[in-house]
């Protein structure tokens, strides 16, 4: 009897511990990278993607402005280039990103609204991610709805973000286009990209990103 007890314990014990380790093996950390121009509707969409999916939302954007509203050193460093509408340079938002993303929230997977901006950028997430997921979903929009859309964002907010002035945004947009924009054929190279229209209603837009999101996540 005590022979068939300790064999059906062993049994059940390796049984729960093949299952586990299958389990441990098939949740693969997920890093959902939205790209697109100045305006194009990133953090509006990425607000909803994220409680959509369960995974943290992280704003480059929100990030540098916290830390230039706290005044620290990175957001002194900061502030200069964001007003002139220009990039932070790569060093200072990678260490940023790294920080964030070795929260525990992170663990899972996480979705990134503005990052990366730039090839080093991408490249330095690449080596970083290594056994991650990656896909990239790209809000696609024409240059005159972007400025229509973000002058009418100053005319309704009374211009809370100090990069949105008419002649910012015009700048804002040339770095996007210079240095940004590039990304779209290297995350197409990789067969990791899915562009959506970003010129449609903001719930239109969500269902695109979110079926863009469930056929590369197969
Ligand atoms: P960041 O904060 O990332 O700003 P951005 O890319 O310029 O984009 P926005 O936040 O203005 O637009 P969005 O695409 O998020 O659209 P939103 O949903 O807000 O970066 C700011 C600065 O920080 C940079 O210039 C740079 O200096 C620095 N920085 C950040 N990341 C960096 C990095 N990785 N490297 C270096 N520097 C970095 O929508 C815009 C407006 O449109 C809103 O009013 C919204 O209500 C409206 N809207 C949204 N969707 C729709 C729709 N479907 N139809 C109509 N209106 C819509």
């Amino acid at each position: 009897m005590h022979t068939f007890v300790f064999g059906l314990t062993l049994f059940f014990g390796l049984a729960v511990t093949l299952l586990a380790s299958a389990q441990g093996t098939s949740i693969q950390q997920k890093v959902i990278i939205l790209l697109g121009p100045p305006g194009a509707g990133k953090g509006t969409q990425a607000v909803r993607l994220s409680k959509e999916l369960g995974l943290p939302h992280i704003s480059s954007g929100d990030l540098l402005r916290e830390n230039v509203s706290k005044g620290t050193d990175l957001g002194k460093k900061a502030k200069t280039y964001m007003d002139a509408g220009q990039l932070v340079p790569d060093s200072l938002v990678l260490d940023m990103l790294w920080d964030r993303v070795s929260k525990p929230d992170s663990a899972k997977g996480y979705l990134l609204d503005g990052m990366p901006r730039t090839i080093p950028q991408a490249k330095a997430i690449d080596e970083h991610l290594a056994n991650a997921q990656l896909i990239v979903l790209n809000l696609d929009v024409d240059d005159n709805v972007l400025v229509k859309r973000l002058l009418s964002r100053v005319s309704e907010s009374g211009a809370k973000r100090s990069d949105d002035q008419p002649e910012v945004i015009q700048n804002r947009l040339k770095v996007y286009h210079e240095q940004t924009k590039p990304l779209i054929s290297y995350y197409q190279q990789k067969g990791v990209l899915k562009t959506v229209n970003g010129d449609e209603t903001p719930d239109n837009v969500f269902k695109s990103l979110l079926n863009a999101y469930k056929e590369q996540a197969k």
